[in-house]
């Protein structure tokens, strides 16, 4: 088992505190989701994580099993383990899909134990068949054109190639119509178990009929304030974030536009 563990995460944006204090853990073979009103700083979260430059981490810690993630670049917190679908994956001209999910398997491994062109082809080809995805999708220049829903898809074909110990999935269900959201989830849940811990970042329940979440935690304002059950969301979905807000007298801030 591993354990991902944000402790007291302060991140400050050109100056503004946006995280006032993170804590959550999250262990392999657990799949929590952060749900909260839009611009609470859940992508805030994701990209600090993931050593986004933007985000300047003023106190706290990310550790896996120990080890300081924050501490690492970039590129090695991917070797460590960890895994970021971005809300809003970027277009890469001149790198098709194919080459970018090989060389990112393959930096992943020891030198001299690439995986075979052989082998990656047949498991890229049964993925896409799983994720029900085009087969030029392999051939084409990352994300480039990629309507949002299969840039979504495309996401979980890099978790499900990838095998990430901890992944960050932000709004991957946001854009998709019924079928697309059955795809990915079920995409999410073959991924689930021994050697895999899971964030589902998302704004609406209904991505939760589909993937039960071992916790659910609300974020607002900046931390975490309420964890618990699947039970939670259902409770978000019928009555909205308000009640929280009551019972922790929360006062109403600015809600931003689409952040
Ligand atoms: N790159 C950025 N530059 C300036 N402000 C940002 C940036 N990213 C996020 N913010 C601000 O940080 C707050 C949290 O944003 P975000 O983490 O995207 O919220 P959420 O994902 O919960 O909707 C918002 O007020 C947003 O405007
Ligand atoms: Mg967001």
């Amino acid at each position: 088992m591993a354990t991902l563990e944000i402790k007291d995460l302060h991140v400050e944006i050109e100056g503004k505190e946006i995280l006032k204090g993170v804590t959550l853990t999250i262990n392999t073979n657990e799949i929590h989701a952060i749900m909260g009103p839009n611009g609470t700083g859940k992508s805030t979260l994701a990209s600090a994580i993931m050593g986004h430059p933007k985000y300047e981490v003023t106190s706290g810690s990310v550790t896996i099993d120990g080890e300081d993630v924050l501490e690492m670049e970039v590129d090695e917190r991917a070797l460590a383990g960890l895994f970021l679908a971005m809300q809003y994956p970027s277009e890469i001209t001149g790198v098709t899909n194919a080459d970018f999910l090989r060389s990112g398997m393959n930096a992943r491994r020891d030198e001299g134990d690439e995986i075979g062109l052989m082998k990656f082809i047949r498991e890229l080809d049964s993925k896409m068949e799983f994720l029900e995805m085009e087969e030029d999708m392999a051939t084409r220049y990352l994300n480039e054109g990629f309507s949002g829903g299969e840039k979504k898809r495309n996401e979980i074909l890099q978790l499900m190639m990838l095998k990430p110990k901890f992944a960050i999935l932000d709004e991957i269900d946001s854009g998709l119509d019924i079928d697309a959201l059955k795809v990915v989830s079920n995409g999410i849940n073959e991924m689930r178990g021994e050697g895999f811990g899971c964030l589902i970042i998302t704004h609406y329940q209904r991505l939760l009929n589909y993937i039960t979440p071992d916790q659910v935690h609300v974020m607002m304002q900046g931390r975490v304030v309420k964890s618990g059950g699947p039970e939670l969301a259902a409770k978000l979905e019928s009555q909205g974030y308000d009640w929280i807000k009551e019972e922790l007298g929360i006062e109403d801030e600015t809600v931003h536009s689409e952040a």
